[in-house]
């Protein structure tokens, strides 16, 4: 089929991609002239592990194009999906205008009936919204073209996007139209082979099901978060109760690990939208409030323990330490920073008058990016040389690389010989058998 793809951000580059990779004949539109001519030759933006192959695979197989030349996209697309970026507003709603701006871009061009799809996370009514704008533009300009708006939202995870794009577990499809469902139904044909993964719904329900999806899964961390400060208090193990209750099915294995705080371009956004979309309905959504504010104070406990450790301690407070921050991404296998809970930290420690010694895989050049140039941060080439003259190490993010460290050689290069795990990814006991003082999330042993 022929496609067109509104944004070649994260959602729209990957959508783009796996869809050029069945088989479909895709072009990506974006606004941004530098990032189409780097697509062109094969540069992509992002780092996301299959991604860079499936591109230039495609792109050389003539499936995928990029292209600044909106009308001509929409001319090529039977489908045209919008999957540009939806930032928060200063109230915390999600701000339309870029997806508003494509609908009224193919109002303005579209000469031949198509489906128009909402693939960019949007608050329940947009699908009405973008109708509207594409309507208006229509009609503005005396034309009468047959179209449908069809909410599609996608649960891409970073780090597992092109995986999860393949091999999809569920395809929500929000429609009251037939046709656009039959048409979207051949579309992902070859990602529903064997059982049928299509939820087919109205399009509030799809639109509501995404936020729905995400603001339940911050809630299973900032509720684990919770239980993690109330077990440090009361000095239990939450890594002990997590296997505890994680084997009830009912609970699941699935995000319950407590840490520094969650991150990232969906979760913190997300879940103020949702609260905002209730606002305006009249609902105060009380849980989502608490979930938010949980997640905002856990991303300030490594410091918090960081401090504790201190000031209680002989020594004159953070003051003049260098810390090894292990992992700046918001999660691993990924190079995104957006709301990562290291920010949070590094910016207290500075405030605090220490210094940094910064280590990740990949987020080395974002992190150069958003901090820039300054005295008390050292950008390192390896976990190693971010412990050389460190007084303590701090793990932010659990990158793979980071979760068996040889514990002597930390004791041997860390002035102050301690730890601060805040994605629990150490054996307390092992850690402290090495010389070395430990302290992780809601591990209240070693309070
Ligand atoms: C999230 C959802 O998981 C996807 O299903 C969804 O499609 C996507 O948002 C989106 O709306 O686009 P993502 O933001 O890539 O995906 O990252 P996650 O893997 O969900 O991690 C989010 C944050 O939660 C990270 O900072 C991670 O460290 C933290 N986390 C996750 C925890 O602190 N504990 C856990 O148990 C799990």
């Amino acid at each position: 089929m022929q496609v067109a793809i509104f944004g070649t951000g994260y959602v729209g580059l990957v959508t783009g991609t796996c869809l050029a990779e069945v088989g479909h004949h895709v072009v990506c539109v974006d606004i941004d002239a530098a990032k189409v001519d780097g697509l062109n030759r094969g540069v992509v933006p992002i780092y996301e592990p299959g991604l860079e192959p499936m591109v230039k695979a495609n792109h050389a197989a003539g499936r995928l194009r990029f292209t600044t030349d909106a009308a001509a996209a929409i001319a090529h697309g039977e489908v045209l999906f919008i999957a540009v970026g939806t930032p928060p507003d200063q109230d915390g709603s999600a701000d339309l205008q870029y997806v508003l701006a494509v609908a009224r871009t193919i109002g303005e061009h579209l000469a031949r009936p198509a489906v128009v799809v909402d693939k960019s996370t949007v608050p329940v009514g947009t699908a009405d919204k973008v109708r509207t704008a594409i309507a208006t533009t229509l009609a503005a300009r005396g034309a009468k073209v047959a179209f449908d708006v069809v909410s599609n939202p996608e649960f891409l995870k970073e780090g597992a996007a092109v995986e999860d794009c393949m091999r999809p577990d569920r395809i929500v499809i929000g429609t009251g139209s037939v046709q656009a469902l039959e048409k979207l139904k051949r579309l992902y044909a070859p990602f529903n082979r064997n059982h049928d993964r299509i939820v087919a719904m109205d399009v509030r329900s799809a639109e509501l099901t995404k936020y729905a999806a995400n603001a339940m899964l911050a809630t299973k961390i900032s509720f684990m978060n919770e239980i993690a400060n109330i077990a440090e208090q009361v000095g239990a193990d939450v890594e002990m109760v997590r296997h505890g209750i994680g084997s009830d099915p009912r609970i699941g294995w699935h995000f319950i690990y407590p840490g520094a705080g969650y991150g990232g371009s969906c979760f913190p956004k997300d879940v103020q939208a949702l609260t905002r979309t209730a606002a305006q309905h009249g609902y105060e959504a009380r849980l989502l409030g608490a979930v938010e504010a949980v997640n905002e104070a856990q991303k300030g406990h490594l410091f918090e323990l960081i401090q504790r450790h201190y000031d209680e301690g002989e020594d004159e407070g953070v003051r003049g330490r260098t810390f090894a921050v292990w992992g700046l991404a918001f999660k691993p296998d990924t190079d995104d920073m957006r709301e990562a809970s290291s920010r949070k930290l590094l910016a207290q420690l500075w405030e605090a008058g220490a210094k940094v010694r910064a280590y990740d895989p990949e987020a080395r050049q974002e992190a150069a990016r958003i901090f820039g140039p300054r005295a008390d941060l050292v950008l390192c080439d390896s976990a190693a040389a971010a412990l050389e003259g460190a007084d303590a190490l701090v793990v932010v993010t659990e990158w793979k690389q980071f979760r068996s460290p040889d514990f002597a050689a930390l004791r041997a290069a860390l002035g102050d010989a301690v730890v601060f795990d805040g994605r629990n990814l150490y054996d307390p006991a092992e850690v402290e058998a090495a010389g070395l003082a430990y302290y992780g999330i809601g591990r209240g042993r070693s309070i």
